[in-house]
């Protein structure tokens, strides 16, 4: 009789989200022999059809559930090789509406996930986390080493997870290692987000809220970059450490917007200012020479990536169109109609 082939399990959390939805797309192309376990909650972010393609094949699995749960990880963990965990309540904006969730998922449910794996002698465990964890950035970038300075209710539950999975490689030896990234752009990205926010809004003729004066930087990185690097660091990365991903893109949040509306071919009267997010980070930068030596280089730039970005958002409609209905505008409207109407009082004054 032959041998079976021994068949590698990756369980993806949060994978029907965006970066695990498009890192499920990537590990398919580049990884051939893997069986997918796939564990997401489906919260409002969390969306099925990001696996539309997937469902039905032999080697891929999707449970819903929630991270939290001991008892569903005790029924998926076993032979579970490697966990990538996505699974996170990610919207800066929503964590100050109520960060109680972020909380639930991003440090218990961490945690939990972290017991399950030294319960089930995973062999790696992946933990995704964000530059955000390093605070606004005055000057230079941050580099791995330097330390915490979370802003907003997101940024401290992810920095509590992260420092999680460092503790549970120190203490308990589970080989763990964290990724960082900086702010991934790209297609199947929540429209609650700031680019597809805003491509969405100038396809449908809605203001643009910029927050403050629009000159808050972020570092973007294409999300199909950011796949290939996690991967990497899955597979080569070095047990205990972290790794900054990003693409050293920073861009202004207004030039973007600007770039948005040409592309889009809408109105520059679009572009509205509104008051601030509270605690808003001023600017994130990654130095990203740790992930470059284990042979990681983006190979996206930032204009060519918008502009793949804007177009699958206009030949896409019926994916966007959908998530932006029902809830979505009882939670819009909550964080924005008070602050578009105040900008408009004032730009008619003025
Ligand atoms: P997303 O909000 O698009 O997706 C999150 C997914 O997690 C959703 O499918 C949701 O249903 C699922 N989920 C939420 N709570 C869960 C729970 N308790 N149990 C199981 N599943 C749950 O987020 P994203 O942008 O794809 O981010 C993925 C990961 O990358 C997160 O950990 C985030 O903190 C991190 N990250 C994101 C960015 C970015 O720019 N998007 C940058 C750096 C790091
Ligand atoms: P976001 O996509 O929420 O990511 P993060 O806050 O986690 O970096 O926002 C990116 C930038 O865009 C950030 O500086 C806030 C800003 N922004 C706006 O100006 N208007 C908006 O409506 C949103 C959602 C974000």
């Amino acid at each position: 009789m032959l041998k079976e082939r021994t068949v590698r399990t990756i369980l993806v959390t949060g994978g029907a989200g965006f970066i695990g939805s498009n890192f499920i797309r990537y590990l398919y192309r580049a990884r051939r022999g893997a069986r997918i376990v796939v564990l997401d909650k489906l919260t409002y972010a969390g969306n099925v059809e990001n696996l539309r393609e997937f469902i039905g094949r032999r080697d891929f699995t999707f449970v819903k559930g929630d991270i939290a749960r001991a008892s569903i990880l005790d029924e998926i963990l076993p032979g579970t090789d490697t966990i990538f965990n996505f699974a996170a309540e990610t919207h800066v904006d929503r964590s100050i509406l109520e960060a109680g969730t972020f909380v639930k998922t991003d440090v218990l449910g961490t945690y939990a996930l972290l017991q399950g794996a030294l319960r089930h002698q995973v062999r790696r465990f992946v933990q995704v986390s964000t530059d955000e964890v390093y605070g606004s950035v005055r000057r230079g970038s941050s580099r791995e080493v330097d330390p915490v300075e979370p802003n907003s209710p997101y940024s401290a539950s992810k920095t509590s997870g992260d420092l999680l999975a460092r503790a549970f490689h120190r203490t308990y030896g589970l080989p763990v290692v964290v990724t960082r990234s900086s702010n991934n752009y790209g297609p199947y990205q929540h429209p609650e987000k700031f680019i597809p926010l805003f491509i969405t809004n100038a396809i449908e003729g809605k203001p643009l809220p910029l927050y403050g004066d629009g000159r808050n930087v972020r570092d973007w990185l294409y999300v199909e970059d950011n796949c290939r690097a996690i991967e990497l660091v899955g597979r080569t990365g070095r047990v205990g450490e972290i790794y900054n991903i990003g693409a050293g893109e920073e861009r202004a949040n207004v030039d973007i917007a600007r770039s948005i509306v040409s592309l889009v071919g809408a109105d520059e009267r679009l572009l509205t200012f509104v008051s601030d997010r509270p605690g808003h980070d001023r600017r994130y930068s990654l130095d990203s020479r740790k992930i470059r030596a284990l042979g990681w280089r983006p190979s996206v730039a930032f204009e060519e990536g918008l502009e793949r970005t804007v177009r699958w958002y206009e030949r896409n409609a019926s994916w966007w169109r959908p998530i932006k209905e029902g809830r979505f505008k009882r939670y819009y409207s909550k964080l924005y109609a008070s602050r578009i109407e105040s900008a408009r009082s004032r730009k008619g004054r003025g």
